[in-house]
């Protein structure tokens, strides 16, 4: 099976094997009469923020599960259970429109609901964590669903328990999200209060900050139907406020953000554009020109031409500012 439609970088990779599964009972069935032990399994959501590197010799399952059904609601507040499959920004809207708040600043991320969580979702100043009540996951081994609290799921920045002591353990099948109908806007983020200032709008609802994020993502962010991207591609590297201040002597226009008394968060677009790697191109993959830190495939790159320049973009800051950069997609090979 090519790959290339199920991955918004556009690599044209293949799988050996792939399955879409459109219920949890059919994922469960699935997993009964299969009765072994899956070593080589890749779960695919939305697939935005995954680099196939190179071919994938073992079995894709696509998490096509459906639905929206609000499960609980008061005068305050509403739960919301959306099929792991559902298109996250779809269920934004959907949300804006019936007025409950709390994902408007999570407007346009692309992707899957079942994948928020796994990575906690984050943009202009809010995380999927703050909406998070509860997810719904079926255990690979035995195919039994167990549900996962905001607790059990430990969130942090773009990291939960899934990417890590139960990475390929468990299949994300339902999430849960608890919305506001008096919604606390959220505009702590500079681009969002410039923008509504810009627009002359006093007291926005859910509906114009949406509508801004969307805007200011559309003017930052290159469109995957256009030009094959997986967003950020690196996470924004902490330091410590001692490594902050001293980069800072060296470079005044250094930004961070506080992230408590000791540690800073750095933009990882300034240190790439800093680095003098903003719209460069290698073969026929490149850093996109208006954002550092996003990787684009210009057409036809291989997922080995993307891998080598991520390779370049990470020595490059390594050598000019002794900062290790992570990847923020998940890389499958
Ligand atoms: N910057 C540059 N050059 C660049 C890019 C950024 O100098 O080419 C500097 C600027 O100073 C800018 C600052 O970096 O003010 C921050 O840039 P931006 O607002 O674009 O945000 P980011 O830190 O690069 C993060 C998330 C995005 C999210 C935005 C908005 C990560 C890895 N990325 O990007 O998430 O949309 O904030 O909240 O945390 C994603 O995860 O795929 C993603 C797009």
């Amino acid at each position: 099976v090519d790959l290339a439609p199920y991955n918004t970088l556009n690599i044209e990779a293949k799988a050996a094997s792939f399955l879409s599964v459109t219920s949890q009972e059919q994922l469960i069935s699935f997993i009964k009469e299969a009765g072994q032990e899956f070593d080589n399994l890749f779960v695919l959501g939305g697939g935005s923020n995954i680099l196939f590197a190179d071919d994938f010799e073992g079995l894709v399952l696509h998490v096509a599960i459906k639905g929206r059904e609000v499960v609980e609601e008061t005068d305050e507040y509403i739960k919301l259970q959306v099929g792991a499959g559902e298109n996250w920004h779809e269920t934004v809207r959907y949300c804006v429109e019936q007025g409950w708040g709390g994902i408007e600043n999570l407007s346009l991320i692309p992707g899957t609901v079942g994948a928020a969580p796994i990575q906690n979702i984050g943009a202009y100043g809010v995380e999927l964590v703050e909406v998070f009540q509860s997810l719904d996951a079926v255990e690979l081994k035995t195919g039994k669903v167990k549900t996962f609290y905001k607790q059990d799921c430990r969130f942090g920045y773009r990291d939960s328990i899934f990417k890590n002591e139960l990475k390929g353990i468990y299949i994300v099948t339902k999430v849960t999200l608890a919305l506001s109908k008096n919604p606390q806007l959220n505009t702590s983020y500079g681009a969002i209060s410039r923008e509504l200032e810009k627009r002359n709008i006093q007291s926005p609802t859910i509906r114009d900050i949406s509508q801004v994020v969307i805007d200011i993502r559309n003017s930052k962010l290159p469109n995957p139907d256009e030009l094959g991207n997986a967003g950020s591609f690196f996470k924004n590297p902490v330091v410590s406020r001692q490594k902050y201040e001293h980069l800072k002597m060296k470079y005044p226009s250094v930004p961070g953000y506080e992230l408590n008394e000791i540690e800073i968060k750095i933009p990882a677009g300034w240190l790439i554009e800093e680095a003098g790697l903003k719209g460069m191109k290698l073969g026929n993959a490149g850093t996109y020109k208006q954002q550092a830190l996003v990787i684009v495939n210009h057409g036809g790159a291989t997922g080995q031409e993307i891998m080598e320049l991520a390779g370049k973009i990470k020595a490059s800051v390594k050598n000019k500012f002794g900062i290790e950069l992570v990847p923020e997609v998940n890389i499958v090979d």
